[in-house]
Formats: C-alpha cells, structure tokens, sequence
C-alpha cells in the first residue's frame, strides 16, 4: 500500500514513524547525486513539502520523473522536516527529459505557466492553489449542509437569460441558418447559464434554503484580472428571508470560509503568505474575528464623491460602481470587507425587490480590499404585480419568464439569495493576483485550451 507524503510530513507523531517500511510514490524535484548516495527530493502533491528520499543512488532519475520508492523512515539530521526515507528499492516510472521539461527549477512567470495548463498543477505556487481550492468547496458543503440548506442542481442549458443582460454563450446543434431556431435542438433557442438563480428559487419555494455550486457562463468581454468567461458560483436562496437575513447569511458563510482555510490550509497559506503576499495570515485572521461593514448605496456615493482622491471614473448617484470605487471603500475607507446594500433599480437586475421609496431596490454587493466586489445578492421581488411591470419596464418578455412569474403566483413568500464567485473567493484567501491563475483550466477571450 503507498502511503501519501502527507501522512508522514504532518503525522502529528513524527518520532512514533521512525523505523516504519513505506512505500511513495510522486515525481521527483531535485536530485543531487553524490559519490556514494543520492538525495531527492520526491513531491506527490498531497503536500507542499517534498519527503527526502537517499538512496544509494538516483539512477536515471531527473527533474520531473515518477517514481515509486520503497524503504523505511529514519529521523532527519535536515532542520526542514523531522523525517526522511532511506530507499531499499527505487523504480522509475516514468522517465523525464530533463533537457526538454519546461518546468526548470527557477520562479517561472504565472503567465507563462498558463501555456502549460497540464504542468502547471506540479508548481508549488498550483499545488497550494489547487489544494486551498478544494479546501474552500468543502467548507462551502459544511456550511450550507450544517444550517440545513440543500444542495441544489441547476441546469447548464437554459433558455432564459437569469441576469436579463444579454451575455450568453448560444448554444446549438445548427450549422447554418441559426436564425431559425425552431429546427435547432431544443426547437428555441438556448443558452449556457449565467446563474442558477432562477431555478433556486423555485426550489427554495419548496424546500426553504437550497444552494447551486456549479459552473457559470459569461460571454462578456472583459479581459480583466477578475472575470472568466465560465466560472463557478455558489448561489443560496432562502424562503422567508429578507435582505437582513441575506446579508447575515452572506457574512457568516464568508467568515466561515476564512476561518475553516485558517484551520485546514495553514501549510499553503505560510507559502502564500511568504511568496505571494506578505501579511496574508493577519489579513485573514482580521476577516474571520471582525464583523464587516455595512453602508447603503447612497453613503457609499456621498464617501466617494467627499474621497482626497482623483477617480478616473465619474461619481454620481444613479451610475454603478466602478471596481476602482469599490475597491477604495473596501481598502481605504472601512478597511475590511463592505456590504453595500439598496443600490438604484436601474442599474440591478429586474428580480431585485423594489424599495418603499420606488428608486432603490434591496440589494446587496459584498465588497473586499484588493478584489472589489466578491458576492451579489438580493432580496426577490416576490409581488407578481409589481414583477410584472419591472420586466416590461426593461423590455423583457413576459412570456420568457411564465413559470418564473407563475411562482409568484401560488403562494409566494418573501425570499433573498446571493452568488459568490468562487474564484474570487480563492483569490482573496490566497492573495493571488490573477483569477486566471485560481482555476484549473481558465476561459477567456481567446483561451480555451486544454
Ligand atoms: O453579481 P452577479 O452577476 O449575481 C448573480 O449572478 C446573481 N444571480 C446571484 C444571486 O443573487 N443568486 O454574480 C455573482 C458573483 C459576483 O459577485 C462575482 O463574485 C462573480 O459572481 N462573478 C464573476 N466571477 C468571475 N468571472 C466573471 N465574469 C464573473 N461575473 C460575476
Ligand atoms: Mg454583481
């Protein structure tokens, strides 16, 4: 049986290991032969660290080989580790032309490393982003899961457009004459989804609380450092909720997550911390002890517009907030993260319930130092009369949202939800700065390799 470097670099009884016969298995890192022994260093991606394997020798072993190696731990004379593998029996998997592997041992540039999308997962800097990635899916799970939320399955082809603003990638099996969509597969014309949302709410007004976890879809072309074309979203919808409750719950699920790659991650958040940036552990911890901050639309706008700072975007109530105003009152002004909340109608999505005062509605955006936005939610508007108007208001058909409106109409309740990103949520717990270098295999204009 192979036993995971994990288990023996974080055995929370090192000393009780020694003398211990294992096997391992991963790819080699480095070898340095010397005379009369060889030391590697042997990586399986289970963990940062390598597990140092001496052997009489390394054979043809070279950078980037598999290998699985049998023998018994012994006490490490090295500071790095308690624990080290002296072989009896080495056998190379598969060799590695260290004269053409691409991942030579220097610092290679993020952007580089993207061409390379089947290596790449082999880089410390991948590894650690890989295993914090799945850290976070499970604290997702263990969140929701423990407030009683369900887990919901929402479709990947839909023909309603969720977000009412026309970014959808087309789906078809026509080759030509796409106008006719009567003779394309689903007889109408369909798309990859921007959001679950919709669906959401329909099981939410069944089973209370549910959650989406799952690929999303936008084809807007924002070559930026915070957007993919397909990304993944965790999307909660609560029946009997309000946008109090909604922001309680998009707090709590945040700081959850925080805390819970506090607890599980701190090997790779040393790393991030160390190589990707400085301070990270503090900033982290800052997030998960403190509550967040809370400002209406309409202070944000006053704060910004009295800001000691040139903007290159206009400030003015009734105009979005651009990712330079979000990002000085998440960083400058509160410090930590800001939940913003009753934004303009005009410039949220038609299911936003309309507030008393007929301009605002009962949004909310959660905004965090270095990313800006990283959660958007609301509270749905749940009076079928008053729906009706906001879809004709923006030109969007009735008839395209009949089962949406029909829920309004047997036994409707108040409801609220949110998205988060996902990817966005792995940038702000690592500190990276791209977030095309948080996911496995990125989509952007132009990219959809591999
Ligand atoms: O604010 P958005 O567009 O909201 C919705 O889709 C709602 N249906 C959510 C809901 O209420 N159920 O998107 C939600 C979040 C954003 O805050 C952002 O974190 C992320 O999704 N996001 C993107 N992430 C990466 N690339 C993109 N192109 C993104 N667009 C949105
Ligand atoms: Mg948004």
């Amino acid at each position: 049986m192979r036993t995971k470097i994990k288990e023996i670099l974080h055995a929370p009884h090192p000393e009780k290991l020694i003398g211990k016969q294992v096997t391992v298995c991963g790819w080699v890192r480095t070898v340095r032969d010397q005379k009369t022994f060889a030391f590697i260093e042997v990586n399986d991606g289970s963990t940062l660290a390598n597990l140092q394997v001496v052997a009489p020798s390394a054979g043809e072993l070279t950078t980037g080989a598999s290998l699985s190696v049998s023998g018994h731990l012994v006490a490490s004379p090295g500071k790095n580790q308690a624990l080290e593998l002296k072989a009896d029996s080495l056998k190379m998997l598969g060799a590695c032309d260290a004269t053409k592997y691409p991942l030579q041992k220097k610092r290679h540039s993020f952007e580089f490393l993207r061409t390379l999308a089947h290596l790449r997962p082999r880089t410390n800097t991948q590894g650690a982003v890989l295993r914090v990635r799945s850290a976070l899916a499970f604290a997702t799970h263990t969140f929701f899961q423990s407030r009683g939320f369900y887990y919901l399955h929402t479709p990947i082809i839909t023909a309603s457009d969720a977000e009412g603003s026309g970014e959808m990638f087309r789906v078809t099996t026509l080759e030509k004459n796409l106008d006719d969509a009567s003779k394309d597969f689903f007889g109408k014309p369909t798309y990859l989804t921007v959001s679950g949302q919709l669906e959401g709410e329909i099981a939410a007004c069944a089973l209370s609380d549910v959650y989406t976890f799952g690929p999303t879809f936008r084809a807007e072309n924002s070559n930026t450092s915070r957007h993919l074309a397909e990304f993944w979203m965790i999307e909660p919808e609560m029946a009997f909720a309000d946008l109090d409750a909604d922001r309680e719950c998009a707090e709590s699920y945040l700081r959850f997550c925080v805390q819970y790659v506090l607890d599980h991650c701190k090997e790779d958040l040393e790393f991030f911390d160390k190589f990707i940036e400085n301070g990270l552990v503090a900033r982290l911890q800052a997030v998960a002890a403190h509550s967040f901050a809370h400002l209406t639309y309409t202070q944000a706008i006053e704060i910004l517009k009295k800001a000691p700072k040139q903007f290159e975007f206009p400030v003015a109530w009734g105009t979005d907030l651009q990712s330079e105003h979000e990002r000085y009152i998440a960083e400058e002004y509160s410090k930590k993260p800001t939940i913003i909340t009753d934004y303009p109608a005009a410039i949220k999505a038609f299911y936003m319930r309309e507030n008393p005062d007929g301009k605002t509605v009962a949004a909310m955006d959660i905004l965090v130092p270095k990313i800006g936005e990283i959660i958007g939610g609301s509270q749905r508007e749940e009076r079928l009369d008053v729906l009706e108007r906001k879809l004709d208001a923006l030109g969007l058909k009735r008839e395209d949202y009949w089962w949406y409106l029909e829920l309004r109409e047997y036994g409707t309740v108040p409801h609220a939800g949110f998205g988060l990103g996902f990817e966005r949520l792995v940038l702000f717990v690592t500190g990276m700065e791209n977030i095309r270098d948080v996911i496995p295999f990125p989509r952007f204009p132009g990219h959809a390799e591999f």
